[in-house]
């Protein structure tokens, strides 16, 4: 290990400006240089454009042949063979998923080469320049100017590259391969229930920077009851000692911080005068931080989030998730991979419409533009990592993957206040290497960020003795803060009159959380109850799954499956599917189906009991001493149908 890092050190101080690719940067308040709109692409199936003839990399060659596409080489003489041209190539839309912008490309799984062209930002000698991607799924070699930047792997997360000096004062020529084959090691696997959208699916800009900057920093309320904040500052480019200026101008707060010989600072004050956060009243304020000639602002939400025993508190109160699961794809309006903010946005209000307080980001980090906006419209979220179903858990390739995209999403969104639970997985068989594996990645989550909570998509069994008590018996129930399990009675397990019988025994002193529930329907399809993808079928699924799940000890809420239908490759029933999975509550194109209505009345139902009572008991429990009011019980009243 020790010549390891020495041989890294020796190829960093070669490389002068080396930055690892996913050592996380802030940089959505930035201002940059987009790189956004048509880039030029070649569809290579059979990777020509990467391998020569005997299947050897040309960018592992000294010399690379003009046949590697990343040289984006020209002919230099009428009889020079070069077999492809960028220049004459069609275009794709970035940011943007490849599947739905050419038919041709619809089921299109493999490597396709996209290259984009520009003029380099100007920048003074001391400055630094950095080009950052959003996400590209699955994974990308990135070259600029016909040399290899570096990959990435894992579609739903952002990196960059330092390019200073790298950079040609006009025509640069930026080429990705980019490749979304799956694999059984890879995260997700081979096997998922979401269309496998390949591309430069989020934003590619350029920003720069000044030679000493504030790479990163980290701000949360500590105690809802103190009010006291406190985080840290990364400089990068520094040497220790740089000030550094803290503002919350709303809050009259200015502070100065030193940083310290690794460019970091840390800090704590008092904010008595902090409005909190919370979906009723999403307040964020305006932070602004000053190291040298660098400055850059944010908005950020205070908040505290904590369980205790069998209740969720935010901001010490209990509150009840009203939640929808939702993936990250909105097809009404001919797309499928959310292009952009205004996408989200749609989705979320959505959301809304349902009387949602929560949604879960499922099965993979959403865009920031979707947590930023979640802040924003005062909306909870569960972000995941694509840790799904049965990964190669004994593979330690596959471990650092998922470890890599855990700290890349935890980075990214640490200051999102609406962002209070951490999944690490979805639907995992339960045996000791997986619940090894996510055990560690959990302890990585908490040494990354220690003020949210942690949970995972579990699952539910019957007591062998009684086939009508169901239970969540999970060694990671022990890990997790949160029990949170996907049950499909009345879909998979029995007809929805089944959830009129079971009862559910979850013997673990934590809050209940169901993450998924529910039953599909074509939009506009009636019939009678018990005639399948009919509205009606599933109304009644919901009628019952939300009696059955009310009576739940400890339950704090759920996140039922799904918003909008979306589309699947495992779903291919002609005339009904159509490559769509129609368990959403809305169609594709937003259009509401008759459960819609059943789960809004219940979360209308569960905002009054929330609210009302709570708003009459809080003189009450501001006067109680602390520890009795979180044993407080909520009055069981049942739910309207
Ligand atoms: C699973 C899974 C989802 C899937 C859903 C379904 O529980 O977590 O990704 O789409 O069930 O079968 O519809």
């Amino acid at each position: 290990m020790h010549y390891l890092r020495i041989c890294c050190g020796l190829l960093a101080l070669l490389n002068l400006n080396s930055f690892a690719s996913d050592l996380n940067i802030q940089s959505y308040n930035r201002s940059a240089t987009s790189l956004n709109g048509n880039w030029s692409y070649i569809v290579d199936p059979y990777d020509n454009g990467f391998y020569n003839y005997r299947y050897e990399a040309f960018d592992q060659q000294d010399a690379p042949s003009k046949n590697a596409f990343f040289t984006d080489s020209k002919p230099q003489s009428p009889s020079d063979l070069i077999e492809y041209d960028f220049d004459k190539a069609d275009q794709l839309q970035v940011p943007g998923d490849w599947n739905t912008q050419k038919e041709k490309l619809y089921y299109y799984e493999g490597s396709i080469w996209y290259r984009k062209k520009f003029d380099a930002p100007s920048t003074h000698k001391e400055e630094r320049t950095f080009l950052y991607f959003g996400a590209v799924n699955y994974s990308a070699d990135i070259y600029l100017n016909g040399k290899k930047l570096g990959t990435h792997v894992g579609g739903f997360t952002p990196f960059q590259f330092d390019v200073s000096g790298k950079l040609l004062p006009k025509d640069n020529s930026l080429i990705l391969r980019v490749n979304n084959n799956r694999h059984a090691d890879a995260v997700p696997t081979l096997n998922t229930d979401w269309w496998n959208y390949g591309g430069i699916t989020r934003e590619v800009k350029l920003f720069v920077t000044p030679k000493l900057f504030i790479r990163d920093y980290q701000l949360q309320l500590d105690s809802a009851s103190s009010k006291t904040i406190s985080g840290k500052v990364y400089l990068e480019g520094a040497k220790g000692g740089e000030k550094i200026t803290l503002r919350l101008p709303e809050l009259n707060i200015q502070q100065t911080l030193r940083a310290d010989n690794n460019g970091i600072a840390t800090f704590t004050l008092a904010a008595t005068a902090a409005e909190l956060w919370s979906p009723a009243s999403p307040k964020l304020y305006s932070v602004e931080l000053r190291a040298g000639k660098d400055k850059i602002t944010d908005q950020i939400g205070l908040r505290t989030i904590r369980t205790s025993g069998k209740q969720l508190l935010l901001n010490d109160k209990p509150i009840f998730l009203r939640g929808i699961s939702v993936h990250e794809e909105y097809s009404a309006e001919g797309g499928g991979r959310v292009r952009n903010a205004q996408e989200a946005k749609k989705l979320l209000e959505w959301a809304k419409s349902l009387n949602a307080n929560m949604v879960r980001l499922a099965h993979y980090p959403h865009s920031e533009d979707m947590v930023r906006l979640a802040d924003q419209m005062g909306i909870l979220v569960w972000s995941e990592v694509p840790v799904y179903w049965t990964i190669a858990w004994k593979n330690p390739k596959t471990y650092n993957n998922a470890e890599a995209q855990l700290s890349a999403m935890i980075e990214r969104d640490k200051n999102r206040a609406a962002i209070i639970i951490w999944s690490l997985a979805n639907e995992t068989p339960v045996s000791t290497l997986r619940t090894e594996f996510l055990t560690r990645l959990a302890h990585k989550a908490r040494s990354l960020d220690s003020t949210r909570l942690l949970s995972a998509a579990m699952e539910k069994h019957y007591r062998s003795d009684n086939a009508n008590i169901a239970v969540v018996e999970d060694p990671l129930a022990e890990v997790v803060d949160l029990v949170s399990f996907n049950q499909y009675i009345g879909w998979y397990d029995g007809l929805p009159e089944k959830a009129d019988q079971v009862r559910w025994e979850i013997a673990y002193n934590k809050p209940v959380f169901i993450s998924e529930f529910g039953g599909g329907a074509r939009q506009g399809y009636h019939g009678t109850t018990d005639q399948i993808f009919t509205e009606e079928f599933q109304e009644v699924l919901y009628q019952r799954s939300v009696k059955m799940i009310d009576k739940i000890d400890g339950l704090v809420g759920t996140s039922p499956w799904i918003l909008a239908d979306f589309r699947s490759p495992r779903r291919q029933l002609s005339g009904i599917q159509d490559d769509y999975n129609r368990k959403g509550l809305l169609s594709e194109k937003g259009t509401p189906k008759k459960a819609f209505y059943v789960l809004k009345k219940y979360y209308d139902y569960k905002q009054d009991i929330y609210e009302k009572k709570y708003t009459v008991q809080e003189a009450d429990m501001r006067n109680a001493p602390k520890q009795d009011t979180a044993k407080q019980d909520i009055a069981k009243k049942d739910p309207p149908q």
